[in-house]
């Protein structure tokens, strides 16, 4: 296998900020320096490359980082990355900087950004995928979901308290883009009477009955988790739907939000970008490139960007399934 030696990698975060990201970069950082390669932070994702923000990093410099939410090197969205000449720039920066690797910490947006300088430049990048979505096909779960579905667990059963002290229903909306990860693990978390993810198609007529079925009755509050990116629509528009089938219930929606992207990231996702940040150095020592590191069935795997970037995380059918089921 061949060995390779850099003397100086790159790291960033790019696109939404997850928790545990800064576990992630703590762990580049101290497994770099372990291997006798310098660590060098780039701020604000791909735009700190084209603004050359690099800062040196050392061991102290990840100090007490692992227990925060965030990102300490910031995180950006950058959409004139996408245009061929503003990667020339970015990598005439990198060189410049005497950067030989990267590794990138976020989502499928940012691998197809990474994959563009492996392909045109043939420069080493590996991904390490970070975002609350965990829509990202080469790993069981994405560093900061864990977290994101706790802070959701516990905003909903809030609303829950409320829902059965009013006899409301309630409808609650989680984030996830086009991803049901978010609102199904959280629907059934919280024992849900509905989770309508985008993966599905959703009938108003069919949820209307299943809310007045027998059993359902006498029963006048309830909770509905609708992920973002549902067909129906929005949480506020498909409350709206109810409300025009069944006039005499009385309805609220509530959108989670950005808090589901903060906060101090739980033991898994900690874990995980510890692994996860620690295997792309690995892989940059192997000699591997234009992949991501993930983690299925506990291996650490590495996919290539190209299908990392095109293909999606599948939500488990048979979990789908329960969650109907033990609504009833
Ligand atoms: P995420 O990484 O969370 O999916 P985005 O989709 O916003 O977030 O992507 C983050 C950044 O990655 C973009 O702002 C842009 O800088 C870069 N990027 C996304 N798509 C491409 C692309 N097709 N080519 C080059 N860079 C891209
Ligand atoms: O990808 C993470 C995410 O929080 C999605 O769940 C959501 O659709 C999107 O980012 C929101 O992005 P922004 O913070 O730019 O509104």
């Amino acid at each position: 296998m061949e060995s390779k030696k850099f003397k100086r990698i790159g790291v960033l975060t790019s696109g939404g900020d997850a928790p545990g990201m800064n576990a992630a970069i703590r762990a580049v950082v101290r497994s770099a320096i372990y291997h006798g390669i310098e660590p060098v932070g780039i701020m604000r994702g791909y735009q700190g490359i084209l603004d050359k923000r690099f800062i040196g990093m050392q061991s102290h410099s990840v100090s007490k980082i692992i227990n925060k939410g965030g990102t300490m090197l910031k995180s950006s969205r950058c959409p004139q990355f996408k245009e061929a000449g503003t990667r020339v720039q970015a990598m005439e920066n990198l060189r410049e900087a005497g950067i030989e690797a990267l590794v990138v910490i976020g989502g499928d947006g940012s691998f197809r950004g990474a994959n563009a300088l492996y392909e045109e430049f043939d420069f080493p990048v590996v991904g390490v995928p970070g975002t609350i979505d965990n829509d990202i096909y080469g790993t069981d779960f994405t560093i900061g979901f864990d977290t994101a579905i706790n802070t959701a667990v516990e905003a909903i059963d809030k609303i829950r308290d409320t829902a059965d002290s009013h006899n409301l229903i309630f409808f609650v909306e989680v984030m996830g883009r086009d991803a049901g990860f978010i609102g199904l693990y959280t629907g059934i978390a919280t024992g849900a009477e509905q989770c309508l993810i985008p993966e599905y198609h959703t009938d108003i007529d069919k949820l209307c009955s299943y809310l007045t079925n027998e059993r359902r009755k006498n029963k006048t509050s309830g909770i509905i988790v609708v992920a973002e990116g549902e067909d129906a629509g929005s949480a506020h528009e498909i409350a709206q739907k109810v409300k025009e089938k069944l006039p005499h219930y009385d309805t609220r929606v509530t959108t989670l939000g950005h808090i589901q992207r903060g906060g101090s990231p739980t033991c898994n996702d900690r874990v995980l970008a510890s692994v996860l940040g620690n295997g792309a150095v690995e892989a940059l020592m192997r000699g591997w490139s234009g992949v991501m590191v993930g983690q299925i069935n506990g291996d650490i795997t590495y996919t290539p960007f190209n299908q990392a970037c095109t293909k999606h995380n599948q939500i488990n059918k048979n979990l789908y399934e329960i969650a109907h089921i033990l609504a009833l």
